[in-house]
């Protein structure tokens, strides 16, 4: 079967097309196409996302990247059904007027090709995405249950437990900002552009390498509760309190904040994570969303297990928003539902939605 999958729950519009051969129990997942427009240079002037301006450029972008993307399997009309069974699309969580732009999207497309359509939760995206791959073929592993995702993104930092597949249980999660939030808040004060994720992870690597203690030590928020949340929006606030009290800051001490910086989230990320696998048995260990694309938590994280787990990361280009892993999600919950999905009009963007 074909699967085609729409992302727009932030600043990428991804419009991808899966084909799924093979049997049930262990499927082949081929990429015909993959299309992804980033939005990053029009949101970074004003150091983040701005909805309104991220849902006019989704609808600008969706019947281009459409087009492109039916190109790539030799169709142009798109109103001939270009084979497709299944649409599968991001119905939350993310920023509603974004989130809408998609829905609408496919609704329309699902008239046009009279195809059924199923919503998909972003966040089991991120999960599933390290499964993925951005072209060619590609097949799930045989995995050891349970597994424990630290989710790790721009909106959300969770820690969730999968006894199963399909299954999923917030063990833990940010009590304000979430880690990719942090980082760009914090790039923000450094003055660095956005998105800050890989602009401090740079300074902060090339800081690592000259081994020297840093002048000042950042705190390690939550580090020592008993649950497993975490809280970011102090340590953006006592950045803030630093570089006030620093006055003019050159490069060699935005280089030291943002090695410190660094080193405190991943401190608490690994620590809690390490908590949480001891606590349920873990057996596989997922490092999904954006910030897992973060050099330092990678390296942080094979250190942590040695091997007692086994560690999953995406692969490339599939950390950040991406609608590859949307169609896996999609195909999934298609073979959930036996098949047996309504032509639902009924899909809502849910800009907070759960597992
Ligand atoms: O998953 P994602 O693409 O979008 C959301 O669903 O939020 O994550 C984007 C976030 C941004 O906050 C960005 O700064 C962060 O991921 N990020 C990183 C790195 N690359 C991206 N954070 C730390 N280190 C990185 N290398
Ligand atoms: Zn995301």
């Amino acid at each position: 079967m074909k699967i085609l999958s729409i992302e727009t729950s932030c600043d990428e519009t991804g419009i991808s097309i899966l084909e799924i051969k093979g049997n049930k129990k262990n499927p082949i997942f081929e990429v015909l196409a993959n299309s992804l427009n980033s939005q990053i240079k029009i949101h970074a002037p004003f150091g983040g996302v701005y909805p309104m301006l991220a849902k006019r450029e989704h609808i600008k972008n969706l019947p281009i990247l459409l087009k492109k993307t039916l190109k790539k399997i030799a169709m142009q009309d798109i109103a001939i059904n270009p084979k497709i069974d299944l649409i599968a699309v991001t119905s939350g969580p993310g920023l509603e007027p974004a989130l809408w732009t998609g829905i609408v999207f496919a609704k329309e497309l699902s008239k046009k090709w009279n195809v059924p359509v199923i919503p998909v939760n972003h966040m089991e995206g991120h999960i599933l995405s390290v499964f993925g791959k951005n072209k060619g073929k590609f097949q799930i592993p045989k995995i050891n249950f349970p597994i424990l995702s630290l989710l790790v993104s721009g909106g959300h930092t969770e820690l969730v437990l999968s006894k199963d597949w399909m299954k999923y249980k917030i063990i833990g999660e940010s009590l304000d900002d979430a880690a990719g939030e942090a980082f760009d808040k914090v790039a923000r004060m450094l003055e660095l552009p956005y998105p800050g994720g890989p602009e401090i992870s740079k300074l902060a690597e090339q800081e690592r390498k000259t081994k020297k203690i840093p002048n000042f030590s950042l705190p390690r928020p939550m580090i020592y509760t008993k649950n497993f949340n975490f809280s970011f929006s102090g340590l953006k606030t006592s950045v803030l309190y630093l570089i006030k009290k620093i006055g003019k800051l050159d490069d060699k001490t935005k280089k030291e904040i943002a090695c410190e910086f660094e080193n405190a989230v991943i401190e608490t990320l690994v620590h809690k994570t390490k908590k949480a696998i001891e606590k349920y048995n873990i057996k596989t260990m997922i490092v999904a969303g954006g910030v897992s694309s973060n050099k330092h938590l990678r390296k942080e994280m094979k250190k942590m297990v040695e091997n007692k787990q086994n560690l999953i990361f995406p692969g490339k280009n599939l950390s950040t928003d991406n609608s590859i892993m949307i169609g896996i999600v999609g195909y999934f919950k298609f073979l959930a539902k036996k098949g047996k999905i309504s032509k639902s009009f009924k899909i809502k963007a849910d800009g907070n939605l759960r597992f």
